[in-house]
């Protein structure tokens, strides 16, 4: 089956077409849309039936569980037992935006949502098509990224039609997703703020409001938490990460010789300041490594243009962890999964 594909432009929505989307949800079905960090695939979040239709198009664990997306603050407290009055403070400076919230879980919530956990993961999207949908569906909406399960998250419609379009009933085209990493999820540990996943939210935002946040490191996080899976976000191609310093060039090409020597397709993911250094191999440009931002709306589409050549690996240079720079670094490590072994 083809999905039903809506092209709508975020700065002039058509909301007769927001309507059949908002249908199609209240209906049982599935609509992928765009939020301002990716594409998500959406269903009912109060219908579990609807919400099993979500685990299956993207062949995601039942363990792994989702964000639910809501159109007010007020809308919170239908999904979440006992807000603390601190997290409202924090929602209305960080929301809508960026941000998802995990706190403890309602009745109304379906089980299959937090995959039995006594939590939920709660957001409101800036994204307007986003906003606009969810007002318009009158539910809260489940919405895990529009990926195959494992696969670099959308970033554009096409994405998601290659992923998984046989499985939805709509996409909603709204164009590139402007933040291109996915929200920053926190939760909270005796009142304390503790980054789950760093995202489009960055740390230092959160620092500068709330003063103490703590963030976990990746192990930590797959340690602690039940559907975290080390590997993720992945290209098909391997990725490798080399670290910034001075010999950075130097490390790069001499991993791409040695791989290329071995027959193995290479391309480098190469910092704009280094591009030049690399006819050879095959390079595409992240960014300016002084810009995370540039770099973050830029990093899914690039790995998923390697995947789209046929490379075998990908060496990526490493970027400052600072601002969105660490979640990029974040989702580059993802990719490399735990048996990654830095070049240098
Ligand atoms: O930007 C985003 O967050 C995108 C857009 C579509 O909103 N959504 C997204 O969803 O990235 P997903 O399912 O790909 O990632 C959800 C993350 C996962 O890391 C999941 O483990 C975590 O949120 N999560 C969900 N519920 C949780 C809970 N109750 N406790 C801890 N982590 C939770
Ligand atoms: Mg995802």
């Amino acid at each position: 089956m083809k999905p039903r594909i809506l092209k709508i432009d975020p700065l002039n929505i058509d909301l007769e077409l927001i309507r059949e989307a908002a249908d199609v949800i209240n209906n049982r079905g599935l609509v992928a849309f765009p939020t301002e960090t990716v594409y998500g695939l959406g269903a009912n979040a109060l219908d579990p039936k609807a919400v099993a239709g979500i685990f299956e198009a993207k062949k995601r664990p039942l363990d792994d569980p989702l964000i639910v997306h809501i159109a007010e603050i007020a809308d919170l407290y239908e999904l979440c037992d006992k807000v603390p009055r601190n997290i409202e403070k924090l929602l209305e400076r960080f929301w809508p935006g960026p941000l998802t919230v995990v706190l403890g879980r309602s009745r109304k919530v379906p089980e299959i949502v937090t995959t039995g956990l006594d939590t939920v993961a709660v957001r409101m999207p800036s994204g307007k098509i986003a906003a606009e949908l969810i007002k318009a569906a009158g539910v809260p909406i489940a919405a895990p990224s529009a990926n195959l399960f494992s696969r670099p998250s959308p970033t554009d419609a096409a994405h998601v039609i290659e992923d998984i379009g046989e499985a939805v009933d709509v996409v909603i085209d709204g164009g590139q997703t402007e933040i291109g990493v996915e929200s920053t999820v926190i939760e909270f540990d005796d009142g304390r703020a503790v980054v789950l996943r760093p995202g489009g939210t960055s740390v230092e935002e959160l620092r500068d409001f709330l003063g103490d946040v703590e963030v976990l490191s990746e192990k930590e996080v797959c340690e602690r938490s039940p559907g975290k899976y080390p590997r993720h976000y992945s290209p098909r191609a391997s990725v490798m990460i080399v670290a910034a310093g001075e010999t950075q060039t130097e490390d790069v090409l001499a991993t791409a010789g040695i791989l290329s020597a071995a027959d193995k397709k290479v391309g480098v993911l190469a910092t704009q300041e280094h591009a030049e250094t690399y006819r050879d191999p095959a390079v595409k440009v992240l960014g300016p490594s002084a810009d995370p931002r540039i770099c973050a709306s830029r990093l899914f589409k690039v790995l998923r243009e390697f995947d789209a050549e046929g490379f075998d690996v990908i060496i990526a240079e490493s970027i400052p962890e600072e601002g969105l720079g660490l979640a990029v670094m974040n989702r580059l490590r993802k990719a490399a999964g735990p048996e990654a072994q830095s070049a240098s």
